[in-house]
């Protein structure tokens, strides 16, 4: 595995390496690696001749308030994940390197953000989409893959994707989970014994709202009840959001009909959780 933190370096390498015909699988990361992380790579291993891996904590998509500094960070161990899993690329830039002097242009989302994730971390999906824009530049993937934990960063860079006519494919990856259906998250690491005992409630109450809707339910508000009052009466947390939209659209809907996601955040003491489900009904 090689490690490039210069952006002109990783820009050769790739090009040299798309001159011969490779196919480039990409999996951009904030690093702190866990399994979901991994199955993303185990999937662009199988299905591309090269892997690259970014770890960059994108200051960009955190608010004044969030946790860049406290993000948690270990480039020595994800070093070492990235090896066992077969990487071949490891690009580790620095914010200098990305973000040399202020940008004269800006990317704005204009869709699909104005709910869930969104509309709690204002600039959130601009930061996100300005640095995957800089990353799939630099990186230049036939695939890229992301996990549908984060199922509206997914719908949103489909959009950048497609508005901007990147010449990448987005490969969707099913959220991984815990054994006991906590959905694995580099926050996790945040939680309390006690909080991360309640955690796997989230997963059950999505659950439960889709055990509803599969036996006739289609009010979306009656969805919503039944993971907010599961939530309240499981966790310690305070919910941030319960929703239930179309998908990928991320619309209202005034009955339950086609792909749906039902989705929620709550708020523990150090730690935002957020969850969801997708299904066709
Ligand atoms: O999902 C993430 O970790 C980040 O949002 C991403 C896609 C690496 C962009 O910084």
């Amino acid at each position: 595995m090689q490690i490039i933190s210069n952006i002109e370096q990783m820009q050769q390498t790739i090009l040299s390496l798309r001159a011969k015909g490779t196919t480039i699988g990409f999996v951009p990361t904030m690093g702190y690696l866990h399994e979901g992380h991994l199955t993303l790579l185990q999937q662009a291993r199988k299905e591309n001749d090269i892997v690259v891996l970014s770890v960059f904590v994108n200051p960009l998509q955190f608010g004044p308030n969030e946790d860049f500094d406290r993000y948690p960070r270990n480039i020595e161990r994800d070093e070492e994940l990235a090896r066992t899993a077969s990487v071949d690329y490891l690009f580790y830039p620095s914010v200098e390197e990305m973000y040399p002097t202020p940008l004269t242009t800006k990317v704005t989302v204009t869709a699909r953000t104005e709910v869930l994730c969104g509309e709690k971390r204002p600039g959130h999906f601009d930061g996100v989409a300005t640095v995957l824009l800089k990353l799939f530049n630099i990186t230049m993937p036939h695939r890229a893959y992301f996990g549908m934990k984060d199922a509206q960063q997914v719908a949103v860079v489909q959009g950048l994707i497609s508005d901007y006519n990147i010449p990448v494919t987005l490969i969707p990856v099913e959220t991984v989970r815990e054994e006991d259906g906590l959905a694995k998250s580099s926050r996790n690491v945040y939680l309390s014994e006690s909080e991360r005992k309640e955690a796997p409630h989230l997963y059950q109450s999505l659950q439960l709202a889709k055990q509803a809707v599969e036996e006739g339910e289609r009010d979306p508000q009656a969805v919503k009840a039944i993971v907010t009052n599961y939530i309240i009466t499981h966790t310690s947390g305070e919910i941030d959001y319960t929703e239930v939209y179309a998908y990928p659209q991320l619309t209202e809907l005034e009955r339950i009909k086609g792909t749906i996601i039902v989705a929620v955040a709550v708020k523990f003491a150090k730690a935002r959780l957020i969850d969801n489900i997708t299904f066709t009904i």
